[in-house]
């Protein structure tokens, strides 16, 4: 994994940073848009001063089935830190159904057999279209086979979503899906939604922020334990009076007949947590499956047979049962880099730390080399972020720039996360309040970059807190009765900004102009160059060219 010396571009004399602020996309609008209605100074500054262009961040561009699908995290932190695109967990899946290779593989023949064996089969997962982290379709495929292949009792644990999808749309999922079931259901096939919740109070948490999450989901799907209602639909209608609260924040609840729930899992069950994406899915597939669980008190390992949609951790082999083969994203950036002797920097809070270690590095946990590299995690706050809209971006500053300073690392990252952690609340004020707490992190950043000799990426892994507003089909804002905006919580189609600056007073690269729809998978090569190498053959190309 040699990386070869450029003869056409010199190495930047300082250190190389890439900043992602995440969620903070370019909108073709104004209306409804954080990014630029917040008062940021320096960015416009830096944006009108430095090299800058708009890369695609969603849709085939990061590996995602079609260019109706957004971007997300874990898909653009991929091709940032790869260089390169991969087929992603949702196009993979909906392949492996389609072939119907799915159904062959040697980890349905065990989750079907331990259910034919008197088991009941349950599916958990995040419960609509958004595919991000799962897709409702796959579900449905799932249970068909099942009934299929002769499985007689399946229960379902649905994590409702208002994240990825409309804040308030659980329902739009939730009635068609028991239509549906009413099809599938027969004499012979007992099937039935057994618990749920919503996804940011129970199940899914991720990087252990929060383990109290999963410990309330474990409780309802596995013990059944929760407040009881006759249906979903119930449950959900009944918190909405009570609480006034969106989808993604909706408590636990649990289905249940004459006080008896529905569908506890019990040794000699199987499970299928349906999530293709790791990071959120970690957490609970741990407490399936470790033998030495500590995160909270479990009580012994149950005897289910469990499989993840992918295998979310391959260093750690979590889980070991699996039904679709993650990407093999191989020689990353960071591998690459710790391989020729580049001393690595990677900084976040909780909330994304795993997006500048795990995802960057091709949904790997570990470092390539611990003699070269430093991750530093800033532990988030554990409270509604439109409540503390700053989060820890000034936290993060003040550790990155006594990195910067240290003059210790040659190649730095930092995810700030609040464009997209504030963006996904649905709350415009905070939003806007976000992006200004970001712009007063970038005006101490920059100058220390610049005073090193350093060159800053100013960029992002897709768009959030540029689109707050949700839009009809003719492209104009949703409004409610009363006139008022309805809130977007999930990510944006539009593009992001690639802004390329430097202290040197003519840089010897500027940005290409013959690239016809550049993207971020274009970074990785531009950084490379910008630390005096030539990218690997198979990289997308660069974005800069000798001046
Ligand atoms: C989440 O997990 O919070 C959302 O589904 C996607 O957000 P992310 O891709 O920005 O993490
Ligand atoms: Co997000």
């Amino acid at each position: 994994m040699k990386l070869e010396k450029s003869s056409r571009f010199a190495p930047c004399p300082g250190p190389i940073v890439t900043i992602v602020l995440d969620g903070v996309g370019i909108s073709p609008r104004e209306d409804g848009d954080a990014v630029k209605t917040a008062r940021t100074p320096m960015l416009d500054k830096l944006m009108a001063n430095f090299p800058m262009t708009a890369l695609r961040a969603h849709g085939t561009a990061v590996g995602m089935p079609s260019d109706e699908d957004m971007g997300n995290s874990e898909v653009g932190h991929n091709a940032i830190g790869a260089g390169r695109v991969f087929a992603q967990g949702a196009k993979l899946v909906a392949e492996s159904i389609a072939s119907g290779n799915l159904w062959q593989g040697r980890a349905w023949h065990e989750i079907v057999a331990a259910a034919k064996q008197g088991g009941t089969l349950h599916f958990i997962g995040l419960f609509s279209d958004g595919n991000v982290h799962s897709h409702i379709d796959h579900l449905r495929a799932m249970l068909e086979q099942a009934r299929k292949e002769g499985v007689s009792k399946v229960r379902i644990h649905i994590l409702l979503d208002g994240r990825d999808v409309g804040e308030t749309s659980a329902l739009d999922y939730v009635d068609p899906f028991e239509a549906f079931l009413d099809g599938l259901r027969s004499p012979a096939f007992d099937v039935a939604i057994a618990s749920g919740g919503g996804r940011m109070t129970i199940t899914m948490d991720r990087y252990e922020a929060h383990w109290a999450m999963v410990q309330r989901g474990w409780d309802i799907h596995v013990r059944g334990e929760g407040r009881q209602f006759a249906s979903a639909h119930e449950a959900i209608v009944t918190y909405r009076n009570e609480l006034k609260v969106i989808d993604q924040d909706l408590p636990g609840f649990v289905i249940a007949k004459d006080g008896k729930p529905l569908g506890p899992i019990v040794d000699g069950d199987a499970v299928v947590f349906f999530n293709f994406r790791g990071d959120r899915a970690i957490e609970i597939s741990r407490a399936f499956t470790e033998e030495n669980f500590t995160a909270f008190p479990r009580g012994p390992l149950s005897k289910v047979t469990y499989a993840g949609m992918m295998q979310y951790d391959g260093d750690t082999k979590l889980p070991p049962r699996f039904l679709v083969q993650p990407p093999a994203i191989d020689r990353t950036m960071g591998e690459y880099l710790a391989k020729n002797g580049i001393a690595q920097y990677a900084i976040s809070e909780t909330q994304k730390y795993g997006h500048v270690t795990y995802f960057w590095n091709g949904n790997r946990t570990g470092k390539f080399d611990d003699t070269l590299e430093t991750y530093v995690e800033i532990p988030s706050d554990v409270v509604p972020f439109e409540q503390r809209p700053w989060m820890k971006c000034a936290e993060i500053t003040d550790t990155l720039i006594d990195a910067v300073r240290s003059g210790k690392y040659r190649y730095l990252r930092v995810n700030y996360a609040n464009g997209d952690m504030v963006g996904h609340t649905g709350n415009f004020e905070a939003a806007v309040t976000a992006m200004q707490g970001l712009d007063l992190q970038l005006a101490r950043l920059i100058p220390v970059i610049l005073e090193a000799k350093g060159t800053a990426i100013i960029t992002a892994d897709h768009g959030n807190a540029d689109e707050m507003y949700e839009l009809d089909k003719k492209g104009n804002v949703s409004r409610d009765a009363e006139g008022r905006a309805k809130a977007k919580t999930s990510h944006t189609l539009n593009p992001v900004p690639f802004v390329l600056i430097s202290g040197e007073p003519e840089p010897a690269f500027k940005l290409r102009e013959d690239l016809a729809t550049p993207g971020l998978s274009n970074m990785a090569a531009t950084v490379l160059n910008l630390l005096g190498f030539e990218a690997p053959a198979d990289y997308d190309p660069s974005l800069i060219e000798p001046a």
